[in-house]
Order: structure tokens, then sequence, then C-alpha cells
């Protein structure tokens, strides 16, 4: 269980007036999902890269387990916004890069992998070459790269975006279980407000110019769903509606000011 904390987080890039990340606080208690959301440009992106460790913040410490991040590491993966496959690679090869990279024998982690493809329904395309996979099948191929891994964090960055409304909810449900399973800690961007409110924990709405978080909101939604109560169900729910709408006039506010 690996608890993750931004703080007073800034970040500049050449070019921009302000800074694109503007004192960020946040912290992720051990085992939750909190989903990001916000307008085009916001930082998501960045803040998912600083966690991951590909770049630096010019002030504010991003901490993992109370160590600051220096680098990337095997405790943490990530499942890009555009699908970062290796078109060299075939899917079995894609999804146990990392593990190999973390020198996991072959039988285990084709093994973990074969199951994992089966959980994201793609079982049979184990030798398929990424340009013989749809857009769906490459972000649930990123997904399974990802948890192969088995990272103690897992960050998303729009990972179900090409997805169809029904592939989409079925992978929704597939993250809900396995992290109910794993006790990871995710950190999810999406743009997708009902995905948001279905998943997380925590709703962390985010405003540009300059990059901050502007609300949070609680929801319990997906432990309700892991709890037995059907996704339809919990999605129609009164308290579901109120929240998505509270959280869609919130987020419209923010891009007209
Ligand atoms: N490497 C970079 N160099 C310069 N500017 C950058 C760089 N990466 C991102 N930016 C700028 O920083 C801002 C935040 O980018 P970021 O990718 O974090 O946004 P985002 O919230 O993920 O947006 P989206 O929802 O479109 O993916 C944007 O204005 C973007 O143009
Ligand atoms: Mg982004």
């Amino acid at each position: 269980m690996t608890d993750l904390r931004f703080d007073q987080v800034s970040v500049y890039y050449p070019g921009q007036d302000g800074p694109v990340l503007d004192r960020v606080s946040l912290a992720l208690a051990p085992g939750e999902l909190v989903a990001v959301i916000g307008a085009s440009g916001c930082g998501k992106t960045t803040m998912l890269n600083l966690v991951a460790g590909f770049q630096a913040p010019a002030s504010g410490r991003v901490m993992v387990d109370g160590r600051d991040v220096t680098g990337p590491g095997a405790d943490r993966a990530v499942v890009f916004q555009d699908d970062a496959l290796f078109p060299w690679l075939d899917t079995l090869g894609n999804a146990t890069f990392a593990a190999r990279m973390q020198g996991v024998r072959r039988v285990e982690r084709e093994a973990r992998a074969r199951a994992v493809l089966a959980q994201v329904g793609l079982a049979g395309a184990e030798g398929r070459r990424i340009w013989e996979l749809s857009g769906g099948m490459r972000q649930r191929l990123g997904l399974a790269r990802a948890l192969v891994a088995d990272p103690a964090i897992l960050l998303l960055d729009e990972p179900f975006a090409a997805l169809d409304a029904l592939t989409r909810e079925t992978v929704q449900e597939l993250l809900l279980t396995l992290w109910g399973k794993s006790g990871k800690t995710v950190m999810l961007v999406t743009h997708d407000i009902e995905e948001a409110l279905f998943l997380a924990t925590r709703v962390i709405v985010m405003a540009p110019r300059p990059g901050r978080i502007v609300d949070a909101i609680k929801a319990d939604f997906g432990r309700r769903f892991l709890a037995g109560e059907a996704t339809r169900a919990l999605k129609s729910d009164p308290a579901f509606i109120r929240l998505r709408e509270q959280v869609l006039a919130g987020v419209f506010a923010r891009a007209a000011a």
C-alpha cells in the first residue's frame, strides 16, 4: 500500500507565460482511486509525468511513500494518453515488456500476461502485431501492459477514451474489480465526468491558466459496485446524477471564467 503526495508543486514550460501547474497540493491515501478532470491544457498529463518521474517540478515536492520521486521506477506504471505501444512487438511482447525489464522470468511473465490479456478481452490476440489491433484493443493492451508490471501506483491518462460505450463500461468495471482486489493506488485522468464519479473515491477538478485544483468531490459508487450494486443502477442513482450535475456546473463555470 503506497501513498502519493504533491506538495506545493509548480511547473513551468518554456514559451508559456505563467506556470502550467501553480502550487498544486494533493495527497492520495494508500489504495485510493483519485480521478482528475479539467479542461484541456490544465496540466493533468503534467501531473502524471511528475509522479512517473519523467519530469521534475520547478518547485515543490512529489513524494511516493514519503520519498521524493527522482525518476521512473517499477513501483509506478503509466497508461499513456496515446497508446505508446511498441510496433516491433506483438501483443504478448508488449504486455510482458515492463515485467521483462524488471527481470521477471519468461514463464511467469507470460503466464501473468495471458491472464491479464484475458481479463481485458484480448485472449487470442497474443500473437497479433500492433497495427492489427483496433484503437480500443490498443488501449486495453496499454492497460494490460501496466497491470502485468504489477505496480503499487497505477497512473492512467484517458485510458478508455477510444472505447465504445459498451466496452468502456466493461473495462471500467474491470478496473474497479482489479483495484478492489489489489489495493493499488490509482490516479486516473479522464474527460468523462460520469467515468470519474463512477470509479473514483475522490474527483479532483482542475482549472487552467495556471493549472490548479479548484474542487474535490468524494464519491463511493466504485466501492458500492464492488459491494455488489449494479453499474446501471449506480449511474442512474439520484445521488450520482446530482453529483454529476454539480461537477459539470463547476467545470463549465471555470471554463467560462
Ligand atoms: N513539453 C512541453 N513543452 C512546453 N509546453 C508544454 C509541454 N507539455 C505540455 N505543455 C503545455 O502545458 C500545458 C499543460 O499540458 P498538459 O499536457 O499537462 O495538459 P492536459 O491537462 O493533460 O491537457 P489534455 O486534456 O489536452 O490532455 C498545456 O498548455 C501544454 O501546451
Ligand atoms: Mg493530457
